[in-house]
C-alpha cells in the first residue's frame, strides 16, 4: 500500500461513518501566539473543541501537516521526524468513547482496511489519578472488541493522557494502539516499555479543559481527537523497520545516493538528517505564508534545517552548486499532488533554498578567516568559538575540523564544556524571554484576542484601500497585547500613508459597524469577493466576516474567527511598528488602547 493509498483509504472510512474531509491547515498557525508551527490535526481545531460551531459540522477528518521541532537533536533514528503527516478524525460534541474506538479497530484490522493482524496489536488506557478517574470506559471497550487484560495496559498522566503543547487548552485521557514490529509473533503480554511495540494511533477523549491555574475542568462538550502519523502507518505496512525506506522517503534517499555517490547503508544518520531537513524546510517554505529562511522565528526554524542538511551533506561528500534546491524538487514532485501549494510556491523554495546555500558559503568563509585572526591571537576556545557561532551560525563541530585541518591554535581538551557553558547561559536568557513571549497561551480566546482579530481585518482593508489591492495577507499572529499583520507590498510605507491607514481603520471604528458572521461554499464566500486564504481542496464551507453594510462592506475576509460583533468595541486604533518581512512582504504590529 503506497502512502497515497492510506491517506485514500483513511478519509474514505471516516467519510463512510459520515465524517466531513476538511483540507490540512497550514503549517504556521492562524492565531496562536503560543507555537510556531501546527504540530497537531487537532490544532485548528481549538475553538471548535472548546464550543464554536464548525462549518463542516461535528465530524471532521483530515490529513493535516504538522512540524515538530521539539526532538530535532534526535532526527536521524528511526521514530523522530520533523516534518510529518497526521491523520485524525474528530468528534465536537458528537460520537464518543464507543464509536471512537471501534472505528479506530475496524479501520486497523478490517479485510477491507488496513488488514493489520489483531494479534500485533497491543492497548494502552489511562489508569486515573486525582485529576480524573480511571477510563473504565474504553477498558472495556477493547474487552469486548476481543483484547485480552494481557494486552491493554493501564498507564498514568505522563503516557495517557494529551494535550496540546501549550500550558492550558483541551485534553483528556488517551487510548493508545501498539503494533508489534519485532521478529515472529508478538508476545502474549503487552509490556509497552519494549520498544518492538510501536506506537501507531492515539484516540483522546478530550472532556477537560486546563485552566492557566493548573485545575481541570470538564468541557462543555466532550469530543474525540484522534491521530495517526502517516510515516509511522506506512512503515508498519510495507513490513520494514526503517520509515526512510517506505515511499514516503526512499525517492529523496535515491537522490541522495547519486549526489553523493555514497550508499545510503553506509551514511545512514547523515542521509536521514538530510531527507528529513529539507522535506521540512521544503513544506514551511511551501505554505502560502511566504516563509524564508531568517534569524526569528519560523524563519529561522527553516535556516537551521538547511545549515544542518548542508554540514551533513559536506560530511557524506557532496559539493554539487545548489544541491539543497535539487533534493526540494523531489519533495515537491512527489508531494505536489497531494499538497498543490508545494507547487504553486516551487519557485520560492528553489530560490530560497539557492540563496541560503550561498549565505551558508559566505559565513563559512568569514567565519574560517575570523578562526585564523584568533589562532593568531588569544587561541580558539569553546567561548569564543560560541560567539561565532552565535554571529556567523558557525557550527561548532566545523569550528574543530577546520582547526584541525589548518593546524590552528584551539584548546581541545576544554572545548565541548566551555562551549556548552556559553550555550547554556545564551539558552537561559532566551528561554526567560521566550516564557514572556507566549504567556497568551493557546486557548486564549478571550476578549483582547477577538478584537485585535477584527482590528486585523480593519487594518488589512484599510492598506489595500490606501496601498491597492496587490496587498494581500501574508500571515497574522496575535497576542494578547497586539496584532502583527504581515502583507504583500513592495516598498516601505511613508509615514503619511501609515497615518491615512490608521485614519481609516479609527474611522471604521468610530462608526460602530456591525460585525456579521455567514457561513458558505468556498465558491460562494470568493464570488462576492471575500478575502482569505484558498487554500481548501475540497468543496467545503468556510465562515464570513463582513464588517459593515451587506452590499458595500468595508472588510469580507474568510476566517474561522473569533471576533467582536460591532468595531465600536474596539477603543482607539494604534500601529506601532512598520517593518519588512521578507522579500516583498512588509510587517506592521499594532495595538487597541
Ligand atoms: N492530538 C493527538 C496527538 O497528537 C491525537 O497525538
Amino acid at each position: 500500500m503506497t502512502a497515497k493509498d492510506i491517506r485514500q483509504k483513511y478519509l474514505d472510512f471516516f467519510r463512510s461513518q459520515d465524517h466531513k474531509v476538511i483540507a490540512s491547515a497550514s503549517l504556521i498557525p492562524e492565531n496562536d501566539p503560543t507555537v510556531l508551527f501546527t504540530t497537531a490535526g487537532m490544532h485548528p481545531l481549538v475553538p471548535y473543541l472548546l464550543g464554536q460551531a464548525h462549518p463542516a459540522g461535528r465530524r471532521l477528518a483530515s490529513v493535516q501537516k504538522c512540524i515538530r521541532t521539539g526532538d530535532i537533536e534526535e532526527v536521524g533514528d528511526l521514530t523522530h521526524l520533523t516534518f510529518f503527516e497526521m491523520l485524525g478524525n474528530w468528534s465536537l460534541g458528537d460520537y464518543f468513547k464507543q464509536e471512537a474506538i471501534a472505528w479506530s479497530h475496524e479501520f486497523l484490522t478490517g479485510a477491507d482496511w488496513l488488514g493489520l493482524p489483531k494479534d500485533k496489536l497491543a492497548i494502552t488506557v489511562f489508569a486515573g489519578d486525582a485529576d480524573a478517574p480511571f477510563d473504565q470506559e474504553s477498558y472495556d471497550a477493547w474487552l469486548k472488541l476481543g483484547f485480552l487484560p494481557d494486552r491493554i495496559a493501564k498507564l498514568g498522566k505522563a503516557d495517557n493522557w494529551w494535550g496540546p503543547a501549550g500550558q492550558t487548552g483541551p485534553c483528556g485521557p488517551d487510548t493508545e494502539m501498539f503494533y508489534w514490529t519485532g521478529e515472529g509473533e508478538a508476545p502474549i503480554e503487552f509490556k509497552p516499555s519494549d520498544k518492538r511495540w510501536v506506537e501507531i494511533w492515539n484516540d483522546v477523549f478530550m472532556a477537560y479543559n486546563k485552566e492557566a491555574d493548573g485545575r481541570f475542568t470538564e468541557l462543555k462538550q466532550k469530543n474525540v481527537d484522534t491521530g495517526m502519523g502517516l510515516e509511522r502507518v506506512a512503515t508498519v505496512l510495507s513490513g520494514q523497520s526503517d520509515l526512510y525506506q517506505t515511499d514516503l522517503f526512499a525517492p529523496l534517499i535515491k537522490e541522495l545516493e547519486t549526489m553523493s555517490q555514497k550508499l545510503y547503508q553506509d551514511n545512514l544518520k547523515n542521509f536521514r538528517i538530510i531527507a528529513d531537513h529539507i522535506k521540512a524546510a521544503t513544506f514551511i517554505m511551501g505554505d502560502d505564508k511566504g516563509i524564508a529562511p531568517a534569524n526569528t522565528d519560523q524563519g529561522y526554524i527553516v535556516r537551521r534545517l538547511i545549515r544542518r542538511a548542508i554540514r551533513c551533506g559536506r560530511q557524506v561528500g557532496i559539493n554539487l552548486e545548489s544541491w539543497t534546491a535539487k533534493l526540494a524538487q523531489t519533495v515537491i514532485d512527489e508531494f505536489g499532488q497531494t499538497y498543490p501549494e508545494l507547487e504553486h510556491n516551487a519557485k520560492f523554495i528553489l530560490q530560497n533554498l539557492h540563496e541560503e546555500e550561498m549565505k551558508f558559503a559566505k559565513t563559512l568563509e568569514r567565519g574560517e578567516r575570523e578562526l585564523i585572526a584568533l589562532s593568531s591571537s588569544q587561541g580558539i576556545s569553546g567561548a569564543n568559538a560560541f560567539d561565532l557561532y552565535q554571529t556567523y551560525g558557525f557550527p561548532p563541530e566545523m569550528i574543530k575540523e577546520i582547526a584541525a585541518e589548518k593546524k590552528l591554535k584551539i584548546s581541545l581538551e576544554t572545548f565541548d564544556e566551555d562551549f556548552k557553558t556559553a550555550l547554556d547561559q545564551h539558552q537561559n536568557l532566551s528561554r526567560t524571554a521566550a516564557v514572556g513571549k507566549f504567556k497568551g497561551g493557546l486557548a486564549d480566546n478571550g476578549e483582547a484576542t477577538a478584537k485585535l482579530h477584527t482590528a486585523t481585518h480593519l487594518l488589512l482593508a484599510a492598506l489595500r484601500q490606501v496601498l491597492g489591492e496587490h496587498v494581500l495577507q501574508k500571515g497574522s499572529n496575535i497576542t494578547a497585547e497586539r496584532l502583527r499583520l504581515d502583507f504583500s507590498h513592495p516598498d516601505k510605507l511613508m509615514p503619511e500613508q501609515l497615518k491615512q491607514v490608521e485614519a481609516l481603520v479609527n474611522e471604521a471604528i468610530n462608526q460602530a459597524l456591525p460585525v456579521a458572521c455567514s457561513v458558505m461554499k468556498l465558491e460562494d464566500a470568493k464570488s462576492i469577493g471575500a478575502m482569505g486564504v484558498f487554500e481548501s481542496k475540497y468543496d467545503q464551507e468556510v465562515k464570513v466576516y463582513t464588517v459593515g453594510q451587506a452590499n458595500l462592506p468595508f472588510s469580507r475576509e474568510i476566517c474561522g474567527g473569533p471576533h467582536i460583533t460591532n468595531t465600536k468595541e474596539l477603543g482607539h486604533f494604534k500601529i506601532i511598528k512598520e517593518e519588512a518581512s521578507s522579500a516583498g512582504v512588509r510587517r506592521i504590529k499594532a495595538i487597541l488602547n
